[in-house]
């Protein structure tokens, strides 16, 4: 272990001793990672682009007794985002496990009515993101910790037609082949690559697309066996586990979280 004595753990949990970057961890599913995998025992690196959201959930996290910090990360600018995946070996030493869960949300409509700037934007944040955040994880991982795990986030969007979130759903698959892809050829060193795909989750994305269209999340649930939208926990508690040694036979999948939605 290349980390200083201020910054080793004892705590024992399900990530402990790792070192874990989040990407797009200033508030829903993410903020609900950062806290989640520190409480198991990492030591985190938050990512995304407002500053004061990310110093909120690093400070309510030490002050839960943690150990986090933050890096200001714009998706859509590749520098940015080796520079922030670099701080994690800069602040800890050393680069365990990614969660790369930044996106953003089109305005919902069908295809014809999306401008081409946001199908851009999407394509640019939700697509090429993961790709450039995997690219400079890989590398972090293999230069220090060699063995590691990624997670990307993908949705139930991605496995489904999509007609109101059309370049959203299809980042989204992107995002699914990107995770087989990455699987298949880091899978010999010990790098395992996966994605979850969550349902409805209680998040400003989710609040969002209710406000662009009423009723929205009633119609959600009411396609949804368990009959709710996730907290944002239920999804952290999925990525946690992907991450952590408990799955160390999973590559290469995509986990539904989505309360049945998919079955
Ligand atoms: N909520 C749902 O129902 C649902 C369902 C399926 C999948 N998902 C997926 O779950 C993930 C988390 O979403 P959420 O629901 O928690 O949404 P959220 O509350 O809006 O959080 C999104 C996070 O991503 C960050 N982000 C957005 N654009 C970014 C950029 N260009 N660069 C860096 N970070 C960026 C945001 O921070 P900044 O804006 O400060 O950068 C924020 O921290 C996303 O991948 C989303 O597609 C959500």
């Amino acid at each position: 272990m290349n980390n200083t004595s201020a910054d080793t753990t004892t705590a024992a949990g399900l990530l402990a001793g790792k070192v874990a970057f989040i990407a797009g961890a200033g508030r829903g599913i993410g903020a609900a990672s950062a806290r989640l995998f520190a409480r198991e025992g990492a030591r985190v690196l938050l990512a995304a682009r407002t500053e004061t959201e990310l110093k909120a959930v690093t400070e309510e996290i030490r002050a839960a007794g943690g150990i986090a910090d933050y890096v200001l990360c714009d998706l859509a600018d590749p520098a940015s985002v080796r520079a922030a995946v670099d701080r994690s070996v800069e602040r800890y030493g050393r680069l365990d496990v990614a969660f790369n869960n930044g996106a953003t949300g089109q305005p919902p409509g069908p295809m014809d009515q999306l401008s081409e700037a946001d199908f851009d934007r999407v394509c640019a944040v939700d697509f090429k993101g993961p790709w450039l955040a995997m690219t400079a994880e890989i590398a972090a991982i293999r230069a220090t910790a060699k063995r590691g795990a990624i997670v990307n986030t993908s949705s139930v969007g991605s496995l489904m037609a999509n007609p109101w979130l059309p370049a959203y759903g299809a980042a989204k698959r992107a995002v699914n082949s990107l995770t087989a892809s990455a699987a298949t050829t880091y899978g010999p060193e010990g790098i395992r690559v996966n994605a979850i795909a969550p349902g409805t989750t209680l998040t400003d994305m989710l609040y969002e697309w209710d406000e662009k269209s009423p009723g929205t999340i009633d119609q959600l649930n009411s396609r949804t066996p368990l009959g709710r939208a996730a907290d944002p926990d239920e999804i952290a508690q999925a990525a946690a586990w992907l991450l952590s040694d408990r799955a160390s036979y999973v590559t290469g999948t995509v986990l539904r979280v989505d309360g049945g939605m998919c079955a």
